[in-house]
């Protein structure tokens, strides 16, 4: 039998982890002060103050949803303690990614940046709230194959908010030399196209990577069941020649 990989030959967990913990560090102080003055996100006239509020349940519910992430694709956790990852499960559904991606409807419909962004948000929205609760309800009917897949998916969604991020700096720094000339120095076009950019890019590619590795696996277990199934003789040549048989 395979000897199962021990954690410390998975050294992924921990820059990921580390990655996470460096994101939330720069990412929560607005929003735990309870200062609307405070967010990084300009408020739209429709919802005034109501955005902020509806913002930092959004934060702090995705917070969970991107720790809880982490711990869940661990496969050492999983593996030695299976009631933890029941109930990491749990909180990961229903105390992160269902509140956050509710909240995450309301302020993507409403966000400032533009109707290229506001289209990706709530798209995106719908996509994690729907993966997820597909894996939850696969889980649930002990459909594991699938819950793997969904979850995997889901996982994918929820870590974009560190690639959005990513491409967002990207797109600043090569775009600002154009803010003069392609842009005619307007810099709320100029928001808006960085916004738009890293918010399709940010979770269209990790989806694009979720797929591509979900595939791969299949293909895999494809190639493995096909070596294992012995080659059937073929009955014209290994049948002996019966004159009943004719
Ligand atoms: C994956 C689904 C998600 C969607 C659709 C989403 C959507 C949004 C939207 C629409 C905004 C307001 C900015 C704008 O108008 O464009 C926002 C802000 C924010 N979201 Fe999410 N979000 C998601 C996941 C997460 C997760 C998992 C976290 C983890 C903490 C998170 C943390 C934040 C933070 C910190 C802000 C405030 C912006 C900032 O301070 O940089 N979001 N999100």
């Amino acid at each position: 039998m395979k000897a199962r990989p021990t954690w410390w030959r998975r050294p992924w967990v921990f820059p990921l982890g580390a990655l996470v913990t460096i994101f939330l560090a720069f990412s929560l102080p607005p929003y735990l002060s309870l200062d609307p003055d405070r967010s990084r996100v300009p408020q739209p006239e429709a919802l005034g103050v109501a955005h902020y509020w509806t913002l930092v349940p959004h934060v702090l519910f995705g917070s969970i949803a991107l720790a809880t992430a982490v711990l869940q694709i661990w496969p050492w956790l999983r593996a030695r303690h299976p009631a933890w990852h029941r109930r990491l499960g749990r909180l990961y559904v229903f105390g992160g990614v269902l509140p956050a991606g509710l909240t995450a409807l309301v302020v993507g419909a409403f966000t400032p940046f533009g109707p290229v962004t506001r289209a990706s948000n709530v798209l995106l929205a719908a996509l994690w709230l729907g993966c997820t609760l597909a894996g939850w309800r696969m889980a649930r009917q002990r459909r594991f194959a699938e819950h793997r897949r969904w979850m995997i998916r889901s996982f994918a969604l929820t870590a974009s908010i560190i690639t959005n991020r990513i491409w967002g700096a990207v797109a600043t720094i090569t775009l600002a030399p154009r803010l003069d000339t392609t842009f005619h120095g307007d810099e709320v076009l100029f928001g808006w196209v960085v916004s738009g950019v890293a918010a399709w890019l940010g979770w269209t590619l990790p989806l694009l990577a979720a797929e591509w590795w979900l595939e791969r696996d299949r293909s895999r277990s494809r190639r493995l069941r096909d070596r294992r199934i012995p080659v059937q003789p073929d009955p014209v040549v290994a049948e002996p020649a019966v004159a009943g048989n004719r």
